[in-house]
């Protein structure tokens, strides 16, 4: 917000929510680190299970999405906008950085592709890192330069995983179907020989001990929610937005374009914490239509 510490933002501005969303239930894990980090800071966040999953859609479709939900959480006042989904930082961090900086305020966007990137070059130690992504993020090629801009002799190895997040949803109590599927998508990683993994989507620390067993122990495993959540903590002190709450704990509450009971339900298993009211929404195509409806 063109803000330093030494002029901290408006009150009113400070005391405004951190907005994060992400296609569903995934980001709730990037959420967890944000609230367990910045227990004073007020969050707003939006699933747009309606239009699950990204991970399958175009780059234009994700762009498209992304700046529709900016636009519903910018008329919710948020201080800094989260992107909490992989495929969608992938496709639209730029477009988003450019419809945010044009607003009164500026309002910033951190995505979770950059943080994850710099933690596994700082983490391998043989030069070989892999990547368990969605289609569109790894045919997007994010991650391949945010890791080459960090060190360029690091040899990435990406494996889209093209069900890996729908099957982490429906699969609860985890069966033998997602062992086998998550023991087929790290083939190629034990064959690459990498020492790190990236977890580029936000569904899959669900399967994080499932993959330390079948990568073995001695692999790195970076899950982007806590480097993400620290960058969110220095951009908030930088800037002059922290919140100046001094007693207790922040508010943070729930918008769904889909399921509400559904995304309550599986959200309480990703967040692992209480989840309380979940408001319904409709985004886009959906919103036009039901305003359309509303009007004959
Ligand atoms: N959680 C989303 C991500 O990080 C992927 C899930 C989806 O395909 O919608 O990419």
């Amino acid at each position: 917000m063109g803000q330093d510490a030494s002029q901290p933002a408006p009150e009113e501005v400070r005391r405004g929510p951190v907005g994060v969303f992400d296609s569903g239930v995934g980001g709730l894990t990037v959420l967890h680190e944000l609230l367990v980090q910045l227990p004073a800071e007020d969050f707003v966040y939006l699933a747009d299970s309606a239009r699950f999953p990204y991970g399958a859609r175009t780059q234009a479709e994700l762009e498209r999405f992304a700046l529709q939900v900016a636009d519903e959480l910018l008329a919710r006042r948020v201080k800094l906008l989260v992107v909490a989904c992989n495929s969608a930082t992938a496709a639209a961090l730029p477009a988003l950085r450019a419809r945010l900086m044009q607003t009164t305020l500026g309002v910033e966007v951190l995505g979770v592709v950059q943080p994850g990137a710099v933690q596994a070059v700082a983490a391998t130690r043989n030069g070989r890192v892999g990547l368990l992504a969605t289609p569109a993020t790894v045919e997007s090629g994010s991650y391949a330069r945010a890791i080459a801009d960090a060190d360029p002799f690091v040899k990435l190895t990406s494996v889209p995983c093209p069900d890996l997040a729908a099957i982490i949803e429906a699969g609860f109590p985890f069966d033998q179907h997602v062992v086998d599927t998550v023991r087929d998508y790290t083939t190629p990683l034990r064959e690459a020989g990498v020492d790190t993994v990236v977890l580029g989507c936000t569904h899959y620390p669900l399967v994080r001990p499932m993959l330390q067993r079948m990568l073995g122990r001695r692999v790195n495993i970076i899950v982007s929610g806590d480097p993400l959540a620290h960058q969110v903590e220095h951009v908030l002190g930088a800037r002059g937005l922290a919140n100046p709450r001094e007693r207790g704990e922040g508010n943070y509450s729930f918008l769904c374009t889909g399921d509400t009971e559904a995304f309550r339900a599986l959200g309480t298993r990703f967040l692992q914490l209480p989840l309380g009211a979940v408001e319904h929404l409709e985004l886009g195509a959906d919103r036009r239509g039901a305003m359309a409806g509303a009007a004959r």
